[in-house]
């Protein structure tokens, strides 16, 4: 691998409270920061067919990603190349063609305008061949699709060295199968402080101890490839946490493989692909995640779930998800019935502490300390951080 970026040595708080609770803040984020990056899309298998769609909110662009009769998957800005109607709702198969509801305009899977209702009498001087859809960039990775806003994006440059990382799971194999219930957790803190919790290394062995207890920040790593993060536990022998006990009994168990790089004897781990995809190799499985900013203080979670066939039985179910709300499917903090510590369940600890982070950037007085040093420690927060600032409109 070529040498990475390495974190910083003497990281610091480098974003102003603002950034998190501020909605002018958010929305120069969604028009700018969000509408220039990849955006998770879904898995391959979820465009099994021509014609099969789904539409993905990039900050304020609202996207369509699509496979088209060549069998190629392409992307395209939700909206009619007549008044701008968004085409498409959520997820489906769109048929032969795109249709605009409003007057009808048909576009071709490959985004082309091929007919316009009444064009003599009312479109004399239009050209279809330079009223196609705005394209929009589709990305590849191991099966999972990106979209990015902007056409002709590099996506191996988001990538950086990512492909060579190794990796636990094919999701595409026949002996994977997704967990039908996927599950949407509402928190009420800004995305980067759930971002920030994430790949924070020092609180692994503090607030987790009764559920995943540990690793210590030594015993964890974080690498940066390009924008975007793996972690790594370093603890392989002698395991005295829980995680890899886990990993080691349910790889026994499921022949799932446990990510082993050829230079680090560890256990991966978690792939933050910035900004908002986190992607969990875990005991039972894989997990993809994606953030998905409500305004300053809310974030949603969607986490789906992939599981080697015959262990559906070790994943969540949503309505066994601490917090679930029946009336919405949510899980929600407001209908916690037990305090967070006494769960046994790690992301309720997550969650938990986020909010209480959150409330306290409330105050004017609020002030972060010295962040702790090494990759284990809280290096990666800084680096995301100076990722933030570099997208962001000076
Ligand atoms: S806005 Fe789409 S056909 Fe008129
Ligand atoms: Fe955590």
């Amino acid at each position: 691998m070529t040498p990475q970026p390495a974190l910083p040595d003497q990281p610091r708080q480098r974003l102003p409270r603002d950034a998190y609770v501020s909605d002018s803040w958010f929305e120069t984020e969604q028009n700018t920061l969000f509408s220039n990056c990849w955006t998770f899309a879904g898995v391959t298998m979820d465009f099994a067919e021509p014609g099969d769609f789904r539409v993905i909110k990039a900050g304020v662009c609202s996207l369509i990603v699509i496979r088209n009769n060549t069998g190629e998957l392409r992307a395209f800005h939700n909206q009619c190349r007549h008044r701008g109607t968004e085409l498409l709702e959520g997820c489906g198969n769109a048929g032969k063609t795109i249709v605009c509801p409003y007057h009808n305009w048909v576009y071709g899977l490959d985004g082309a305008l091929r007919g316009v209702p009444a064009q003599r009498a009312c479109f004399a001087d239009l050209d279809k061949k330079t009223t196609a859809l705005f394209g929009a960039s589709v990305g590849i990775f191991r099966n999972l699709v990106f979209v990015h806003p902007e056409p002709d994006q590099n996506f191996d440059d988001w990538l950086g060295d990512l492909h060579q990382v190794p990796w636990p799971h094919d999701l595409a194999s026949a002996d994977m199968q997704e967990n039908p219930d996927d599950v949407t957790y509402e928190m009420n803190c800004n995305w980067k402080v759930f971002y920030e919790n994430a790949v924070d290394g020092y609180h692994l062995a503090y607030l987790h101890k009764d559920t995943l207890g540990g690793p210590t920040h030594d015993k964890n790593l974080w690498e940066v490839f390009g924008q975007n993060m793996v972690w790594w536990s370093t603890e392989r022998e002698g395991v005295k946490h829980r995680i890899p006990q886990f990993v080691e009994n349910a790889a026994r168990g499921s022949g799932l493989k446990t990510v082993q790089a050829a230079d680090i004897p560890g256990y991966g781990g978690v792939y933050m692909l910035f900004p908002t995809t986190i992607l969990t190799p875990n005991p039972w499985g894989f997990s993809i995640s994606t953030m998905e900013p409500v305004n300053a203080g809310t974030t949603r979670l969607r986490v789906r779930n992939w599981s080697p066939k015959g262990w559906l039985t070790y994943t969540h179910r949503a309505a066994d998800i601490p917090g679930y709300d029946k009336e919405t499917g949510l899980i929600k903090s407001s209908h916690w019935t037990q305090h967070p510590l006494e769960t046994g369940d790690f992301q309720t600890e997550d969650i938990w502490v986020c909010e209480k982070m959150q409330r306290a950037l409330q105050s004017p007085r609020f002030k972060v300390g010295p962040l702790a040093k090494g990759a284990g420690g809280e290096a990666a927060i800084d680096f995301f951080q100076q990722t933030i600032l570099n997208l962001m409109p000076q």
